[in-house]
């Protein structure tokens, strides 16, 4: 057994533990890092060791830095009464049982706290680094934090050439749980999903919560198989899970991307897990599957395209110049007459140039794809770029009516996000004028009256308020020519 230095670490600031908390600390990986980083100067805790077998664990660095005894036997920790609390970082649960049988044989009172309550220790900590990379409700990393882990990653991989693997993992149906039992409900089902998640990885993994229903996990130092036998014992985890929730079926479909074979960027990576997991819901769902050679999901837009595509002056046939582009300067003057903020008719602008985005991927992937389901690919490839997130929902839902009887998701009304409601509009005014050469605010006022004919498709007072702003214009003013 190596013995460390004699003195452990002294951190400032006596807030919460007046005294200064005495901790040992198993486990010298990226947990223990983060948490290191996190006591170093504003909480009052005192490290009085730490154990961790592999030499070239990411921690020691830093713990050798601050002082910090490391042992290779956590069992040193018996021999230490000084130490209030004993923090379990490496997930392994029959290490933490061992360790409590033999203080108990020792009359010792000392806590151990590990996995996510060891996690929530930090939340003690009131550090504000800590509530910026935990998710509140499921006490894992969010999606902050794993977009950082991410690139830390891949660094590590394009530098040592070791490989890793990425899982995206979605509930399957989760919307029914939730309308059916509830939101309450539904919180308790994700924060069980997200331990079940945590239980099942190792102590290198890591898990965060991406967002909704989305959890995605990092697995450092791994292939495609191993990878997927990890993604197996979530799956099945889950899934045992509904029964005692009163939730089934409960059940997760799982994408799996693996560095460098699927992609070498944080982009190409998310993006193949997530396509792959979306591929496994729908072949069914409660599956796991990693996209086969050769099968490329949809790509991503840059917002740059996406500007270019709105901007492009027509240099080529006038009369066809293109559906996105009129959408584009319908959705904005519907953005205006309704007296929407400048961002908002931005983020029109860019919403009515892609909303058919899904289209030029319809043929993609594993069976025929249906013609509704343009508004989900175009959402899918869109969502992960970080200045298009705002314009996802108008993507997503620009076919859904008021009436409820649009697709994908048959919302109604309000339910509808009002972006999606005004692309629906322009799309719907430029069907009916898609033969003039050239339109003038009271074709415009015209065609308005065309689209009250489908009643129940647009909000009639969205219509109502784009008929006034139209009324108050000279009739004659030219708004679009080709
Ligand atoms: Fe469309
Ligand atoms: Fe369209």
């Amino acid at each position: 057994m190596k013995k460390g230095k004699e003195n452990g670490v002294k951190v400032e600031v006596p807030r919460i533990f007046p005294k200064g908390l005495k901790i040992f600390i198993i486990g010298g990986g990226r947990a223990c890092k983060a948490l290191l980083e996190t006591i170093m100067g504003d909480a009052s805790m005192e490290v009085l060791g730490l154990a961790e077998i592999n030499p070239e664990a990411e921690a020691l660095p830093l713990a050798r830095q601050l002082g910090i005894p490391i042992f290779e036997d956590y069992r040193v920790v018996l021999d230490m009464p000084q130490v209030d609390l004993i923090l379990n970082l490496t997930g392994d649960k029959a290490l933490e049982k061992e360790l409590r049988d033999l203080l108990k044989k020792r009359g010792r009172q000392t806590e151990i706290l590990g996995g996510l309550g060891g996690r929530l220790l930090w939340g003690v900590l009131g550090r504000k680094d800590y509530l910026a990379w935990t998710d509140p409700l499921t006490g894992l990393f969010n999606v902050a934090y794993f977009y950082r882990a991410l690139e830390e990653e891949i660094e590590r991989g394009m530098r040592y050439g070791s490989p890793f693997a990425l899982l995206f993992m979605d509930a399957d149906n989760f919307k029914d749980i939730n309308d059916r039992l509830g939101h309450l409900q539904g919180d308790r089902v994700l924060k069980a999903i997200g331990d079940a998640v945590a239980s099942s990885l190792r102590s290198a993994d890591i898990a965060a919560r991406y967002g909704g229903d989305e959890f995605t996990a990092i697995l450092p130092e791994t292939q495609v198989e191993g990878a997927v036998k990890v993604a197996e014992r979530v799956r099945k985890k889950v899934e045992g899970l509904g029964d005692s929730l009163g939730v089934s079926p409960l059940s997760l479909s799982i994408g799996v991307a693996v560095f460098p074979l699927d992609g070498v960027t944080s982009e190409e990576l998310v993006r193949r897990a997530d396509w792959a997991m979306y591929q496994a819901k729908k072949m069914g769902g409660n599956r796991v599957f990693r996209l086969g050679v050769g099968k490329e999901p949809p790509a991503f837009f840059r917002v740059e395209d996406a500007l270019s595509l709105v901007s492009q002056k027509g240099e080529k046939d006038k009369f066809h110049r293109s559906h996105s582009e009129v959408v584009s300067k319908f959705s904005v003057e519907i953005g205006k007459a309704l007296g929407l903020n400048r961002a908002m008719v931005r983020l029109l602008r860019v919403a009515g140039a892609l909303h058919d985005i899904g289209k030029a991927e319809v043929s993609f992937g594993e069976g025929a794809w249906n013609y509704k389901e343009h508004p989900l690919i175009g959402a899918y490839m869109l969502r992960h770029v970080p200045y298009l997130r705002g314009i996802v929902p108008m993507v997503l839902y620009h076919h859904e009516r008021y009436d409820g009887k649009g697709f994908p998701k048959g919302l109604m009304g309000k339910q509808i996000p009002q972006g999606a409601q005004v692309v629906l509009l322009a799309d719907k005014l430029h069907h009916i004028l898609e033969h003039e050469p050239q339109w003038r605010v009271g074709d415009l006022l015209k065609a308005l009256g065309e689209v009250e004919k489908d009643v129940g498709a647009v909000d009639p007072q969205m219509i109502e308020a784009f008929r006034e702003a139209l009324k108050s214009r000279p009739q004659d003013q030219l708004l679009l020519a080709f």
